[in-house]
């Protein structure tokens, strides 16, 4: 077998990815990408091929591509420009002879309707690598409970309240070393070309009782204070935040929209994310994380 290539390496995702990739590939078969391979300084020593790539520099890609068997392609986070991104990131693989692209995307986004704006990107992506004529798999997952612990609790138990438009709906939360160990299964094993899996937690939760898990464990009050996606909105405009991904300051101090984290709370109302699979644990053959074993293992983060 080719080399398998990861992209964006460096981040939370990729780092995870890389290290278990290297307990069970030979590293030399193994080629970690980022923009700065400095960032990789960590895998210098493990015999992994380490390169540059930038998803903005497509000169920088055939290179970075080269040799490349399998391909993780981990969606990048800068909403509005990832589809060009992911697009020129899928045409270096295809002049280089990778045969099959593993992409990240978001649970539900398929689903006809989904107002989630995050998710228009990952729809883009998911067709144009369709549309490639290399095999493909896609991972939808779905809202990491790492994000639920610290970007999600910490601001809540600071202020003892959060606003909330998604409602009563429900969403399978997934601790992200599951989505790794499902990247790395899918990568490293035959048989998942063109299949689309839905990457979910053994539970299905709605983000108040989330919150009201947290509060219970951190002992500290969270008063969910449901609203709608213009009480939403309003929420983000209060702490500076750009409504459209389009306003977004390239190098600001806040790298997202409101419009994405408003339109996720839609889509999670509306039952977009009301999913269950078991792909987790038919792809690894372990059964997933709990959203408490994650916070569990996060909680020294919070506030006391
Ligand atoms: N489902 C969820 O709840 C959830 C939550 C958070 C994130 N996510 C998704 O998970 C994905 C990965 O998240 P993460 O936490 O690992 O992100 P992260 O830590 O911010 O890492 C982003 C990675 O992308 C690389 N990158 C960024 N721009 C690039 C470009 N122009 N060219 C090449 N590489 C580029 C970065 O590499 P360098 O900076 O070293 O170049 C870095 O390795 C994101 O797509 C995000 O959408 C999902």
């Amino acid at each position: 077998m080719g080399k398998i290539i990861v992209t964006g390496a460096s981040g939370q995702f990729g780092n995870a990815t890389a290290k278990m990739l290297l307990e069970q590939v030979p590293a030399e078969d193994l080629v970690f990408l980022s923009r700065t391979p400095e960032n990789l300084a960590e895998f210098a020593e493990s015999g992994a091929h380490i390169r540059r790539a930038d998803f903005d520099d497509p000169s920088t890609l055939q290179a970075a591509m080269e040799g490349g068997e399998r391909m993780l392609l981990i969606s990048t986070v800068r909403v509005g420009s990832r589809v060009e991104q992911h697009t020129a990131a899928v045409e270096a693989a295809v002049a280089q002879g990778v045969k099959h692209v593993v992409y990240t995307s978001l649970l539900g986004v398929r689903t006809p309707g989904n107002p989630s704006v995050e998710g228009f990107d990952h729809i883009a992506t998911e067709r144009m690598i369709e549309a490639s004529g290399l095999a493909w798999t896609h991972l939808r997952d779905s809202l990491y409970a790492e994000a639920v612990a610290t970007a999600m609790a910490i601001p809540a138990l600071q202020a003892g309240r959060k606003p909330e438009n998604s409602g009563a709906g429900r969403v399978p939360i997934v601790s992200r070393d599951d989505c790794v160990a499902t990247a790395v299964s899918v990568l490293t094993q035959d048989g998942h070309a063109n299949k689309a899996y839905d990457v979910t937690g053994p539970e299905l939760w709605t983000l108040p009782d989330a919150m009201a898990l947290v509060s219970q464990m951190a002992g500290k009050p969270i008063e969910v204070e449901p609203v709608d996606d213009e009480g939403m909105y309003a929420y983000f405009d209060s702490l500076g935040v750009a409504r459209k991904a389009s306003d977004v300051m390239p190098d600001g101090p806040i790298p997202w929209a409101s419009e994405g984290m408003v339109t996720f709370g839609q889509s999670i109302r509306e039952g977009f994310m009301d999913v269950e699979s078991n792909d987790v644990e038919r792809i690894t053959g372990r059964p997933p994380r709990t959203l408490r074993s994650v916070l569990e293992q996060y909680r020294h983060l919070w506030p006391q």
